[in-house]
């Protein structure tokens, strides 16, 4: 958010008062002086201090979930529960969303934020931020499989996936894991990927998004906010 809005919120008046203040070199960001008052600025992730007092105000909140199959990635839902059911309501916030949709019958990692703007960069396809999944499928992965996925994969209708990258776990005749890397997120990429080939996917979780890992220890159903680590990992993202 802009610094100039960040200090009006925060109770330092009107953005003239505040423009006033930033320009009488009141107003550092991580130590530095600023003296724009348009700067972007995050305060979980940088140290705001006004008239050298440490700027508290209620920011964004990022969580980790750990989606179970059987909810369904959205806001709300007739008839479904939704994964912004699992958070309890005493964490919710207005404009609370999931980044980026897993299907029903997918698990995994899913960062739920209530900032528009780390979701709109993540999902941004030029940004190609990297997904993992482990992925289990009906049949035998082959390597002639791995270099289909690594030149693109071609949909039926002619779609054309970006090279990806298959790592064959385990295989047998009729069950097969594998960690899948892709850089996109078409609509079931996953699974229309695997259908390319032939096979269908029985399993499917997501493991990564860009710089995030799923937390295993979270239970699935459960829960918890990034840590320090993890947010500083996704500044880039916050532009
Ligand atoms: N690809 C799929 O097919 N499904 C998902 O849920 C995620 C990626």
């Amino acid at each position: 958010m802009r610094l100039d809005k960040l200090l009006s919120e925060c109770g330092y008046g009107s953005r003239g008062l505040v423009k006033k203040l930033i320009r009488s070199k009141q107003v550092s960001i991580d130590g530095e002086i600023v003296l724009a008052e348009n700067r972007n600025v995050d305060p979980q992730l940088q140290k705001v201090m006004v008239s050298g007092k440490m700027l508290t105000h209620q920011t964004n909140v990022y969580y980790m979930l750990h989606k179970p199959a059987g909810v369904v990635t959205a806001v709300s839902d007739e008839g479904n529960r939704t994964v912004i059911d699992l958070i309890d309501p005493s964490d919710r916030r207005p404009g609370l969303y999931p980044v980026g949709r897993l299907d029903k019958d997918t698990e995994g990692l899913l960062l739920i934020t209530d900032n528009g703007q780390l979701g709109y960069q993540l999902l941004l396809p030029h940004k190609k931020v990297m997904k993992s999944y482990e992925v289990v499928v009906n049949e035998r992965v082959t390597t002639a499989d791995q270099e289909a996925f690594a030149e693109g994969i071609v949909f039926h209708g002619g779609t054309t996936c970006k090279p990806a990258h298959l790592t064959i776990l385990s295989h047998g005749d009729d069950e097969s894991r594998v960690l899948l890397d892709i850089s996109e997120g078409k609509f079931h990429q996953v699974k229309k990927m695997f259908l390319s080939v032939g096979k269908k996917v029985t399993y499917l979780k997501r493991l990564t998004m860009g710089p995030i890992e799923l937390d295993e220890s979270i239970p699935p159903g459960s829960y918890r906010p990034l840590n320090e680590a993890e947010l500083e990992q996704l500044k880039p993202f916050f532009r």
